[in-house]
């Protein structure tokens, strides 16, 4: 593909970052770590953050790629921004701005990715603003507007008094959902929201359960994750001395110990694939994840939820890998969007 051309202010560049609700300041600790030089500006506390660092816009998304923080969601480049006075006047100015400032390659699809601050007063919504670049996309860029797997996306976003805009490679953002808000469609009869992290952690991780035979779920009930690890195809046994839900039970793949977790035994090796989602002391969660460890064959995957208690955040992760290995190696941490007070972990069984 070709590469995008890059217009460098003097000044550095600027993104627009956003995490979950109440982790921005983990986010920006990672991002200073990465980049000493950046400056910070809060757009919506604990969430949502404009950093500037001195870097060009491809070494901070190249570096943030092969370092990926575990607590920033989604980066959206800031090439452009203007003023707004709020009324529909603004798509004009959006419009020239795209067309002026912004370097949409000819021939591509794009996705336009509109989002607004909470409660910002405008006469327009960001479908319109999505409307109105759409246009100069087909006009003028003579590329195709579209809203699933783009080659590049335009990112816009708008509070009360400014917008900001960006191009970018989906793979940029750290996320192709604008503002890493990954949707997945409700089921009709769906167990728990619970299934969405595993849904998640799924893409996010790159995995594809359905290459699992054998699947233990720690802490199963009501039983989102089981369901899902059967949909896959997958035989689980289910541990959890709650109730899993009644349309689970007579499943074929299912073997169901209502037990707690310390008081099970499997034969060596049983499982290829292991899930924890207990909403558990992380300390305490590992142990009993340790001491069934030999059930996990050598190569073996395992995705487990960490529950973070007080915010000690960097602590906890560090305690958790220390805890497990060195059976377990971490490949990746994420807190997925569908994590609120956690995150999530995928190791691989030495
Ligand atoms: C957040 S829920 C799991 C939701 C599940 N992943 C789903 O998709 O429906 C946490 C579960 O962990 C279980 N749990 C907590 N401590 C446990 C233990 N020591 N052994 C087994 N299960 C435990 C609780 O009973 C609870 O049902």
């Amino acid at each position: 593909m070709d590469s995008l051309k890059h217009t460098e202010p003097d000044q550095g560049t600027t993104f627009i970052g956003t995490s979950n609700h109440g982790f921005g300041t983990q986010a920006q600790e990672e991002l200073r770590r990465l980049f000493p030089k950046a400056a910070f500006t809060t757009i919506v506390p604990t969430e949502i953050y404009m950093f500037t660092v001195p870097e060009s816009k491809k070494t901070v998304t190249d570096h943030i790629k092969l370092n990926e923080p575990v607590f920033v969601r989604h980066i959206q480049p800031v090439d452009a921004q203007f003023e707004l006075d709020g009324t529909a006047a603004d798509l004009s100015k959006l419009q020239e701005t795209v067309r002026s400032q912004l370097h949409i390659p000819q021939g591509f699809k794009i996705a336009v990715q509109a989002r607004k601050l909470d409660g910002a007063s405008l006469a327009y919504t960001p479908f319109n603003c999505k409307e109105a670049i759409d246009e100069v996309i087909v006009r003028e860029c003579k590329s195709e507007p579209v809203v699933k797997d783009p080659d590049f996306i335009v990112s816009v976003f708008l509070t009360d008094r400014a917008a900001y805009v960006g191009v970018s490679a989906p793979e940029d953002n750290l996320s192709d959902w604008a503002g890493g808000a990954i949707r997945f469609q409700k089921e009709e009869g769906q167990i728990s929201r619970a299934k969405f992290k595993l849904l998640e952690a799924e893409r996010r991780f790159g995995l594809d359960y359905s290459r699992y035979r054998t699947a233990l779920d720690i802490g199963a009930a009501p039983g989102g994750w089981t369901s899902l690890l059967l949909e896959r195809g997958c035989s689980v046994t289910a541990v959890d001395p709650a109730r899993l839900d009644a349309q689970l039970l007579k499943h074929p793949k299912l073997t169901y110990l209502a037990k707690n977790a310390g008081d099970v035994t499997f034969k060596q090796d049983a499982f290829e694939l292991l899930v924890c989602d207990m909403s558990w002391s992380p300390r305490q969660m590992a142990q009993l994840v340790k001491q069934l460890l030999y059930a996990l064959k050598s190569g073996g995957t395992a995705i487990i939820t960490i529950k973070l208690m007080h915010k000690k955040a960097f602590q906890t992760m560090r305690d958790i890998v220390e805890a497990l290995s060195p059976e377990l190696q971490l490949q990746q941490a994420k807190q997925l969007f569908h994590n609120r007070e956690e995150l999530t972990m995928f190791f691989i069984k030495l």
